[in-house]
């Protein structure tokens, strides 16, 4: 297959994920066979060979490459057929001035023979960052597109957290306050094991329930209403947790988190297997850490902080605490 060739061979692409996850992907793609260097918060320069290594990382939000105006795009175009995309390519221009962003629609145009089409494109010119964004290789297009709420995990955060969790194949996993089910979801795309998705809200249950029959998951993976501080499982059922609960901003309140918290926290003790593990997605920080502490059943053996759409949450990895002398 044609590929966009750097001197040394490789396709150099920049690719972006959460902050906070740079080092977790990095060494993803460098198992893979890629080089990989953390390039700034978020983002990475990347070279390799095959496409795949970094088409198939749900990590990768994210992929563009290189370019400034005046600079050729075959590679833009050759890295679009890569993707699987085989249509005729449509750009935009990502250029407040109106007066500059017109120069290089026509420039553009001219020299690639591509349509301008701004709502509906494959390759996004940002002259102001000089990158080249491969629309074909954002997340969405590569695994498919889920119904969302406001509150929706990233699928690519919901995939770095699951790193954190440690999943085997085979696990049971659960999100006790799953919304639109991404967690459990993008973890069933990439390994073996079964999902449950638990929230209050009957229109996220009704939006996860679409988004698992999407991606063909509905013998795996299973939403229902219920109450993250009253699970209706039974004690140490559970292989792992990942959860992206409520900061009390945008959901929730603070004062509601002081039930939360302490009953989801307890609940997560009781159907955690032995050697289960959960990772807890908060920006009510202290508080989280407080309750964990005071209730004395699980401790935090990790903390990572993330940045992304504007939040800053940590992502609060937990194991049991073991009885002494057992
Ligand atoms: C940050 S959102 C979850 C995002 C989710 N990962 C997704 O991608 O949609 C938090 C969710 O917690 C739910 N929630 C709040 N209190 C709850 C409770 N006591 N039990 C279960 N779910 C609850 C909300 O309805 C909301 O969907």
């Amino acid at each position: 297959m044609a590929r966009p060739l750097g001197e040394d061979g490789g396709m150099h692409l920049i690719v972006t994920c959460a902050v906070g996850l740079e080092d977790l992907l990095r060494g993803d793609l460098q198992q893979a066979g890629a080089r990989a260097v953390v390039s700034g918060e978020g983002e990475l320069t990347v070279t390799v060979d095959e496409i795949d290594v970094v088409r198939s990382n749900p990590m990768v939000d994210r992929v563009a490459m290189s370019w400034s105006p005046g600079v050729p795009l075959e590679d833009a175009e050759k890295l679009c057929r890569a993707a699987g995309f085989d249509g005729d390519v449509a750009f935009r221009v990502h250029e407040k001035d109106s007066s500059v962003r017109d120069g290089i629609v026509r420039a553009v145009g001219h020299q690639t023979g591509w349509r301008n089409e701004p709502g509906d494109w494959q390759v996004n010119l940002v002259p102001g960052t000089n990158r080249a964004e491969i629309g074909p290789l954002a997340w969405a297009a590569r695994f498919g597109a889920m119904e969302r709420l406001p509150a929706t995990t990233p699928p690519s955060v919901a995939a770095g957290v699951l790193r954190l969790a440690k999943l085997q194949p085979g696990m049971a996993l659960l999100d006790p306050c799953g919304g639109v089910g991404t967690i459990p979801i993008v973890d069933a795309i990439g390994r073996d094991g079964r999902g449950l998705i638990v929230d209050l809200s009957p229109e996220s249950i009704a939006l996860a329930r679409n988004n698992i029959r999407t991606f063909g998951l509905k013998d795996r993976v299973f939403a229902e209403e219920g109450d993250a501080t009253y699970l209706d499982l039974a004690d140490a059922s559970v292989d792992r947790v990942v959860s992206d609960v409520p900061f009390g901003k945008r959901i929730g309140s603070n004062q509601e988190n002081d039930t939360l918290y302490p009953g989801l926290v307890r609940e997560l003790g009781r159907v955690l297997t032995q050697d289960g593990r959960a990772v807890v997605i908060t920006d009510d920080k202290r508080r989280f850490a407080d309750v964990v502490a005071r209730d004395r059943s699980l401790k935090v053996v990790k903390e990572t902080a993330l940045r992304y759409n504007g939040v800053t949450p940590t992502a609060f990895s937990l194991t049991r605490v073991r009885a002494r002398g057992r």
